[in-house]
């Protein structure tokens, strides 16, 4: 299951609205066989991609998925036909499909003698690959995760306002890595007056990543055409409003949402309880001054602060990244 994670991590980004999946075959002797994970809509799904680099030795094998082979006619044919035909006698997944329309392909197997198991690292899934997806099924809206750079003493820039660069180089990358997962990047007019960002996926040599996500600019000053956000790199859309549901629901149509700041953008979502995510880069290096991660979120007393819980803890480089979920 862990390899068949590690194929739908590769795949995450590329398949929305369809789930990224992963799917490892092994052949009867329990050797690895084949491996996959979703193409781009209207492409194969991961099962056929695992059965496809298998060939016959996924007779009387075992088929190891991230998420519960679909049991419907989309673009493609039901992954359980694809399973049923190659002849695996076993099958072993994470996740249940919630979608009512594609799930019963654990049923369907079942009753076409096929020993099936699930469940198996389905939390792994869940917050790894599958999240984004899995919260858009649930909601119908995109997964937001607000990512920030910080000093340790919670400052997003310096008094002056500068803030390239407060984390180091191998959080930038990391960054750029999850820039090109994701579907949109968003920002407020501050941070394109203050930082001019480009707001591209860039590879560790500067170049262009293949993805672009759609960059987003919110407020409701006018952009200078010259901004490097409005560059021929990728698309932009500029979102004259201040309310970060008008937000979410332009972008209702994506899957997976950044939110990259600055402080006052940051507050908004969080005040309006938009955030699904927070990833924290935090640097070894102090700042102090007026210009905090993140204004106002609406808590006048302890009482009140908004709880989350850490979800994971990395270190990358001299930095660390913090990864929170809503407790
Ligand atoms: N360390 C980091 O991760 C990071 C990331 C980004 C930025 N920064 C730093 O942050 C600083 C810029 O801060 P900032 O707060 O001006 O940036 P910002 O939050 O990106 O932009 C602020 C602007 O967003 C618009 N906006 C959208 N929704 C709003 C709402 N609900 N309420 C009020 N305004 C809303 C307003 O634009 P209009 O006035 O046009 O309506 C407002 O002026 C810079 O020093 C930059 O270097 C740091």
């Amino acid at each position: 299951m862990r390899l068949a994670i590690e194929q739908a991590e590769r795949v995450k980004g590329s398949t929305y609205p369809n789930p990224p999946v992963g799917a490892v075959i092994l052949d009867a002797d329990g050797q690895v066989a084949g491996v996959g994970g979703t193409q781009p809509p209207g492409g194969p799904h991961a099962e056929v991609m695992a059965l496809r680099d298998a060939g016959h030795r996924a007779a009387g094998g075992t088929a190891v998925v991230t998420l519960e082979p679909c049991n419907h006619h989309g673009r493609t044919p039901p992954c359980v036909d694809a399973l049923v035909a190659a002849g695996v006698s076993r099958v072993v997944y994470a996740v249940g499909d919630p979608n009512p329309v594609a799930a019963g392909g654990s049923a369907r197997m079942a009753d076409a003698g096929i020993e099936v198991t699930a469940g198996v690292l389905a939390d792994e899934v869940s917050r790894g690959p599958l999240r984004e997806w899995l919260h858009k099924q649930r909601t119908g809206l995109p997964h937001v995760t607000w990512k920030f750079a910080t000093s340790v003493d919670g400052r997003s820039a310096a008094a002056d306002g500068s803030s390239q660069w407060i984390t180091s180089e191998a959080a930038r990358a990391d960054v750029h890595r999850r820039r090109a997962v994701a579907e949109a990047i968003v920002v407020g007019t501050g941070t394109v007056f203050f930082d001019d960002p480009a707001l591209t996926a860039r590879l560790p040599d500067g170049t262009l990543a293949d993805r672009q996500p759609l960059r987003v600019v919110v407020g409701e000053r006018e952009v200078s055409s010259d901004s490097k956000v409005l560059n021929d790199d990728s698309r932009t859309m500029v979102i004259r409003t201040h309310d970060p549901h008008e937000v979410i629901r332009s972008l209702a149509d994506r899957t997976d949402v950044l939110v990259e700041g600055g402080p006052t953008l940051a507050g908004a979502f969080l005040r309006a309880g938009v955030v699904n995510r927070i990833l924290a880069y935090v640097a070894p290096i102090l700042l102090g001054g007026p210009i905090t991660a993140v204004d106002d979120v609406g808590v006048l007393s302890i009482a009140h602060a908004q709880r989350w819980r850490f979800d994971g803890i990395e270190a990358i480089g001299p930095d660390v990244l913090l990864s929170l979920v809503p407790n």
